[in-house]
């Protein structure tokens, strides 16, 4: 190797020489060397083997635009016909202007086996690095379709961890934009193994750093359990699909005909499975929204929830609110309309929304700050609790208690959904998950009974007997064992035959049961408040909360009845 040997004088303290040091170089370094000491000149130190150093920033300038052509500009134009944005295109969408450091740009995978030595595009598929969102730190991972169908290789992989495994150290969310056709064919095993190093972290992540997934194109096989176990996953419309295995595997096997729409889009799994949280109409919406929805949430568990300056003031009262409750109980009304009122400035980002909607979860803000909300909605099937909806909503409790975020729950539930189905589907276990979830929280907690809060739901909905915090009633809550009628028809099935005394004993337990005051009276609700002061009710409740504390038990982890 060419060397180099420099003698530098040493300035003593009166700018005498004192000694010299002695420096072995390569030539590399030494040029290195004057150019970091004069920046601005870089031609004039012409490498003894030929260019310039302005030619090696070139080279890299060269090298640099030749990565972000990931598999070229004809597989760009596809991407674009499919009204797919690239890889890079997503990552400037979902993080502020500039901000985006990439990492691993030249990375190439090491494949040798079907001709792939001879095909090694930078970046390998996947585009790494942080940047941030509304100026707070995002790590994110987006693969590119154009490279290899954004399949996972080894390589792919390894930046995936590195990054996952930075966002652990650093305190900040993950974000993977997912466009890929699983894993990387020719790589076999080693793909597999990329896969598992992924899911591993994932884990590890959980509870730590949101993840949040965006499926913005192919996810198959058993690639899809990386975003199952992040904590929120976002489709876009009509682009994106899931599944464990394809259309032509379920043809095969169980000799379904579906279409990969049917059987894992956007749809699909924000309406029947409730695999996704929430679908896009396209690429930008998808991004725009997740931006937003970063907002809501801490960076890490380390963390409380940020908190936006709003307009909104804490007093706010809502005449409106005192007449959303229909005198006739039977009828339904909207729980939105609530939420919307006691919101910051009514913003509500809905999670799950066109899944068990018979149950409402989501964010909002209250002086600024992120608040849960898990609500039951009287329009569907009266707000009734089943398989779906306390799923749903012990899933969005256990996340805002891991990531400190307080949980506002409104109630207005009738009971648990009777019949076969649900009890042979395991209504029990499945029920027992959302009052689990509950239990186990130590985040703030303010419940308001708006209406029904009957039997085992009543406990289950935040009740102060399994940790509420402040527990608020509306004047025309109905807080009982079950609903007058279902009461009266046990207590005197005698009667039956008689509709005047069934009637008269209906009134009865109506004026004892069908109030808010038995339960206020056992200290069960802390207050029975005006609906149109509920914000101002819920965010002093919470302000009063703000530096709770709460002993856990010593245990290695619970058992929630999964
Ligand atoms: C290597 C792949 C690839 C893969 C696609 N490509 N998938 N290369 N490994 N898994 C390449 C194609 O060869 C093609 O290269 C380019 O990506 C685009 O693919 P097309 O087929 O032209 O695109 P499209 O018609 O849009 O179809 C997309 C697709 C299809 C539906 C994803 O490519 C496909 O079915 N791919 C295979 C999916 C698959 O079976 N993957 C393995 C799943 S098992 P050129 O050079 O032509 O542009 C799995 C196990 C994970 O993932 C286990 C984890 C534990």
């Amino acid at each position: 190797m060419l060397r180099c040997e420099i003698l530098l004088p040493d300035k003593g303290f009166f700018g005498h020489e004192r000694e010299c040091y002695r420096f072995s170089l390569t030539f590399s370094g030494f040029y290195t060397i004057l150019a970091r000491v004069f920046p601005h000149n870089t031609s004039v130190f012409q490498r003894p083997w030929g260019g310039s150093m302005q030619a090696i920033l070139d080279e890299l300038e060269a090298k640099r635009k030749q990565a972000r052509l990931g598999g070229g500009q004809a597989r760009i134009d596809k991407q674009h016909a499919k009204g797919k944005l690239t890889a890079r295109e997503r990552i400037e969408l979902l993080v502020d202007e500039g901000s985006f450091e990439e990492y691993d740009t030249f990375v190439a995978h090491r494949c040798t086996d079907f001709g792939m030595e001879n095909d090694r595009p930078m970046g390998d598929g996947v585009v790494t690095g942080w940047g941030t969102v509304n100026g707070r730190l995002i790590y994110v991972f987006s693969q590119d379709f154009t490279v290899f169908g954004g399949s996972l290789s080894e390589t792919h992989a390894q930046k995936i961890c590195k990054i996952m495994d930075m966002a652990l150290r650093n305190g900040a969310p993950v974000i993977g934009l997912n466009d890929s056709g699983g894993a990387r064919i020719q790589e076999g095993v080693a793909s597999l193994a990329g896969y598992a190093d992924v899911f591993l972290r994932n884990v590890k992540a959980s509870g730590v750093v949101p993840q949040i997934s965006v499926i913005m194109g192919p996810c198959a096989g058993g690639a899809v359990y990386s975003p199952a176990m992040t904590d929120f996953i976002f489709m876009v419309e009509d682009s994106s699909y899931m599944f464990v295995t394809g259309p032509d595997v379920v043809k095969t096997v169980t000799n379904e005909v579906v279409t990969a729409e049917e059987l894992g889009g956007a749809r699909t799994h924000t309406s029947k499975s409730s695999v996704a949280d929430a679908a896009f109409a396209s690429d930008v919406e998808a991004l725009t929204q997740t931006r937003r929805f970063v907002d809501f949430l801490p960076l890490s568990a380390r963390e409380k929830p940020p908190v936006r300056p709003s307009n909104d003031t804490a007093t706010r009262i809502e005449m409106s609110l005192d007449t959303l409750v229909p005198a006739n109980p039977n009828m339904p009304y909207d729980m939105k309309e609530l939420i919307a009122k006691i919101a910051d400035e009514g913003d509500f980002f809905e999670i799950q929304e066109a899944y068990a909607k018979n149950m409402i979860t989501g964010f909002v803000r209250l002086e600024g700050k992120s608040v849960g909300i898990v609500a039951n909605q009287p329009m569907v099937l009266a707000g009734c609790l089943d398989i779906d909806s306390s799923r749903k909503a012990a899933r969005f409790v256990r996340f805002c208690d891991a990531f400190n975020i307080p949980i506002l729950t409104l109630v207005d539930v009738p009971g648990f959904l009777p019949g076969t189905s649900q009890e042979y589907s395991g209504i029990i276990k499945h029920g027992a998950k959302l009052l689990f979830a509950f239990a186990e929280t130590t985040v703030p907690k303010v419940t308001v009974i708006t209406r029904k809060a009957y039997g085992g739901a009543y406990d289950v909905m935040s009740s102060k007997h399994i940790g509420g915090d402040v527990n608020y009633a509306w004047p025309t809550a109905e807080i009982a064992v079950m609903g007058a009628k279902g009461a009266t028809e046990i207590l005197y099935r005698s009667e039956l035959d008689d509709p005047d005394k069934i009637a008269a004993r209906t009134k009865e337990y109506e004026n004892r049961f069908a109030n808010p005051f038995v339960a206020a009276e056992k200290g069960f609700i802390d207050e029975v408040i005006m609906p149109h002061s509920t914000r101002r009710r819920v965010v002093r409740a919470f302000s009063s909360l703000e530096n709770k504390m709460v002993d856990k038990p010593n245990r290695k982890h619970d058992n929630i009845p999964l």
